[in-house]
Parts: structure tokens; sequence; C-alpha cells
């Protein structure tokens, strides 16, 4: 009992100093200089804000609404009276987060797009639309180089989670496949920003 306690006591310091020690910097004079994150934390952090808006904004406001037949998304949105799909949400978010210039920047990319502009755009995009193709659970991640500045970049597997991705993509007219199935890695979420 004593020993268990003594355990459960030691195990509750360790975690409160694990918790306290990379925070307490952030007080001090030169918090800036002395808190940090590793790059691919923080792209974790980012990518799970970004599926989280994206699977609540098809859930809660395109499922929705489609359900109760008051309003539909349409690729064509702006000329129809109808709501933006997920993925186009995703990339004028990507678009808008871009103008405001701080660096920060993600897209959705595959090796087999709709529109040529989600295709690869650099070696980097395209060996790592194929690592995360062939082993999804990982993000494939690297330093890359832009102007005279260093960006660390992230590719997510983007995963055909329902119905809807397969039959929307494979039904596309200008879709570069047409026999994608369920659970398929359907591309990518990339993700960028500077180091310095
Ligand atoms: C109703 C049609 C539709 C559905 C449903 C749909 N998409 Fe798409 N998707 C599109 C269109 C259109 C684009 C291109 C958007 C653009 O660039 O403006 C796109 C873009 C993409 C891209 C970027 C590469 C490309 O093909 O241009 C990926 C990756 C993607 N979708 C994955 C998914 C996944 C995963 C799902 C399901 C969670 C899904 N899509 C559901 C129509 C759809």
């Amino acid at each position: 009992m004593f020993k268990s306690n003594l355990c459960m006591g030691a195990l509750v310091w360790g975690m409160c100093s694990l918790l306290v020690m990379p925070l307490s910097p952030a007080f001090g004079e030169n918090s800036q200089d002395t808190f940090h994150l590793s790059p691919k934390v923080v792209a974790d952090f980012i990518h799970s804000v970004i599926q989280a808006d994206r699977t609540l904004y098809t859930t809660h406001i395109v499922e929705r609404l489609e359900g109760h037949k008051v309003v539909t998304a349409q690729e064509y949105w702006k000329q129809q009276k109808a709501l933006p799909l997920p993925a186009q949400m995703l990339m004028l978010s990507g678009l808008q987060v871009k103008q405001e210039g701080t660096g920060l920047q993600f897209r959705l990319a595959s090796l087999y797009p709709i529109y040529e502009k989600n295709g690869p755009t650099t070696d980097f995009e395209k060996v790592g639309l194929e690592a995360v193709a062939k082993d999804p659970s990982q993000p494939y991640t690297g330093v890359i180089q832009r102007g005279d500045r260093n960006f660390f970049k992230a590719i997510y597997a983007d995963k055909a989670v329902s119905p809807a991705c397969v039959n929307c993509h494979n039904g596309h007219i200008l879709s570069s496949k047409h026999d994608y199935q369920l659970g398929d890695v359907m591309g990518g979420i990339v993700i960028s920003f500077p180091l310095n």
C-alpha cells in the first residue's frame, strides 16, 4: 500500500514536472528564445485543427443542412445557391492564411488530382505523397528551402473515409483516377511554415 502510494506520488510528481518544465521559461524574460516545440509537434497541432474544421463543417453544416433539404454543397457553389464542398473550404482557408503573410501554408494535394494545380509541385511533394500512400500512419516530413528561408514541411495522408469521397472523385469528369475504394489514400494535406 505504502509502496504503491509512493509510486503514485513519484508518477504524479514526474508528470507535473514534465508539464511545468517546458512551460516555466515562457514566463521568464527570454521566453521567446527558450520556449521550444519541435516543428513536427507544431505541424501535428495545425493538422488536427484543419481536420477538425473539415470534419465538423462536413457533419454539422453540409450533411445536416442537406439532410433537412435546406441547401446542398456543390462544386460550383458561387454560381448556384449552394455551399462550398469541404475540400474547397479547406483550400479557401489555406489561401486566406497564405494571404496573412505569416509564412504558414496548407492545401490538399494528390498524385491523381481532379485539378492539375492540386498535383505535386516539387519532388519533395511527389515523394511525400507516395510515402503516405504506402504508410498513412506517419506524416512525411522534412526541411525545405524557399528563397533564403528554411521551412518545415509535413504531408499527412488523406483517406477516403466515406463513400461520398469515393463516389464524387471516381465520377468526376476531370479526375485522373476512377477506381478509388473506401479507405484508400486519396492524397495528402500539405502543411509548411518557416523555421526562422
Ligand atoms: C462532391 C464531390 C466531392 C466529395 C464528396 C469529395 N471531394 Fe475531394 N475534391 C473535390 C473537388 C471538386 C476537388 C478540387 C477542389 C479545388 O481544387 O477547387 C477536390 C479535391 C480533393 C483533393 C485534392 C486533390 C484533387 O483531387 O484535386 C483531395 C486529396 C480530396 N479532394 C480528397 C477527398 C476526400 C478524402 C474526401 C472525403 C472525405 C473528398 N475528397 C470528398 C470533390 C469532392
